[in-house]
């Protein structure tokens, strides 16, 4: 499965694979696709050093890249001054904190033990964490810098160009792949209503064609509700030069998710199990359904602050939720593809079936065209 993209970069596959998993990115370019893996879980700058230099031991060489989450628009402080974490989390009402404590009390939710670290607190989204991810993550030699939430400031893609890092980013609409086009950004991941993460209003059928006629002739990757090869084809040929997963990896071997409880659930959902919800982040994004979500969608309750308020309002919640594997409340991100997720399988063996899976369809397309006999 070759584009000029692939050959760009070298590699076999053009099967882009966000993931916040060392394990998985690297498999997934020893498997001759493109690892990218997320850096916004990683709060100290040497966690990210320790899990680059696994990654550098693990990829043989071959290709990988790191996405990070700097979102366009900060939070707003007077004068442009750079908040700190604690001045940020002391804008979160005190409603907020208390409903938090109503829905965890109402499901039972326990403590966290004296001492014991509230392990899911991300705060990669705000611009000085990013940097600091990014000032660990130019040590290594990165093919790929992707940014999640818009366009990366001047001077992140200007570092990156030097250093000969392609620079991507992703865009939910039109007019955001235009604007990472005047950026100067050289990958466009066209990502659908589907996918799995913060996520815009239009669909990958729709967005697909519309970015690649919008940023000709940069190239855009397909992203959004892609879990098989005849999925993968039909983004190849909506103009795209390859295709960028997220969700699919979850249930892969080499995961490294936090409970059994929640591959199980994801192993058992279908494609309308999921949820467009601002209760994570504060942005919408797609995610399990789950009574948490519900609980924060409910016109009743106070509602989901803003990015990075919310993310900082219920990082210890959600910590609390996965240590006791609370059935009801225990979600993450993911896309309408969890409906095809149904047994756990290794990077290796996902990508096997995604170009088996191309190949027929693209026969499929020959035949039904008249170009093969078969
Ligand atoms: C668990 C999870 C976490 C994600 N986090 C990020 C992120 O931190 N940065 C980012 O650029 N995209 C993130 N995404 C979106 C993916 O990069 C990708 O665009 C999306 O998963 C593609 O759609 P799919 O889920 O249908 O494969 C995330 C997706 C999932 C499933």
């Amino acid at each position: 499965m070759k584009t000029e993209l692939s050959r760009t970069l070298g590699i076999e596959h053009a099967i882009f694979g966000f993931t916040p998993f060392p394990a998985v990115a690297a498999a997934l370019t020893r498997a001759g696709g493109f690892g990218v893996l997320g850096a916004v879980r990683y709060t100290a700058p040497d966690d990210l050093a320790r899990d680059l230099d696994w990654m550098q031991d693990h990829t043989d060489g071959l290709p990988y890249g790191l996405d990070v989450v700097m979102p366009a628009k900060k939070v707003e402080a007077p004068g442009d001054q750079t908040l700190t974490e604690a001045e940020v989390e002391a804008m979160i009402p005190e409603e907020h904190r208390a409903f938090v404590r109503a829905t965890l009390a109402k499901h039972g939710v326990p403590e966290l033990a004296e001492g014991e670290a509230s392990g899911w607190r991300i705060t990669g989204w705000m611009e000085q964490v990013a940097r600091s991810q990014l000032d660990v993550a130019f040590d290594y030699p990165i093919r790929l810098l992707a940014n999640a939430l818009g366009s990366p400031p001047p001077d992140v893609v200007a570092r990156a160009h030097d250093q000969g890092v392609l620079v991507a980013a992703l865009a939910g609409s039109p007019r955001h792949a235009r604007h990472h086009a005047d950026a100067g950004i050289d990958i466009v991941v066209a990502q659908g209503y589907e996918a799995g993460g913060h996520t815009g209003e239009i669909a990958s059928m729709v967005l697909t064609p519309e970015v690649v006629d919008a940023v000709s002739p940069l190239p855009v990757l397909a992203a959004g509700g892609i879990g098989s090869g005849e999925q993968i084809a039909a983004g190849l040929a909506l103009g795209a030069q390859g295709v960028w997963l997220g969700s699919v990896w979850l249930t892969t071997t080499e995961a490294e998710l936090h409970s059994r409880a929640l591959t199980a659930k994801l192993l058992a959902a279908g494609s309308g199990d999921t949820v467009r919800s601002r209760a994570l982040t504060g942005k919408p994004a797609r995610q399990l359904r789950t009574e948490w979500t519900d609980a924060w969608d409910d016109p009743a309750g106070p509602g989901p602050l803003p990015m990075p308020l919310q993310g900082l309002l219920v990082a210890e919640a959600v910590s609390r939720i996965q240590r006791y594997e609370v059935e009801p409340l225990l979600g993450t991100p993911v896309g309408q593809i969890v409906g095809r997720m149904n047994s756990e399988r290794s990077v290796q063996q996902v990508v096997d079936e995604l170009t088996r899976g191309f190949e027929k369809a693209v026969d499929r397309i020959n035949r039904i065209a008249g170009r093969s006999e078969a």
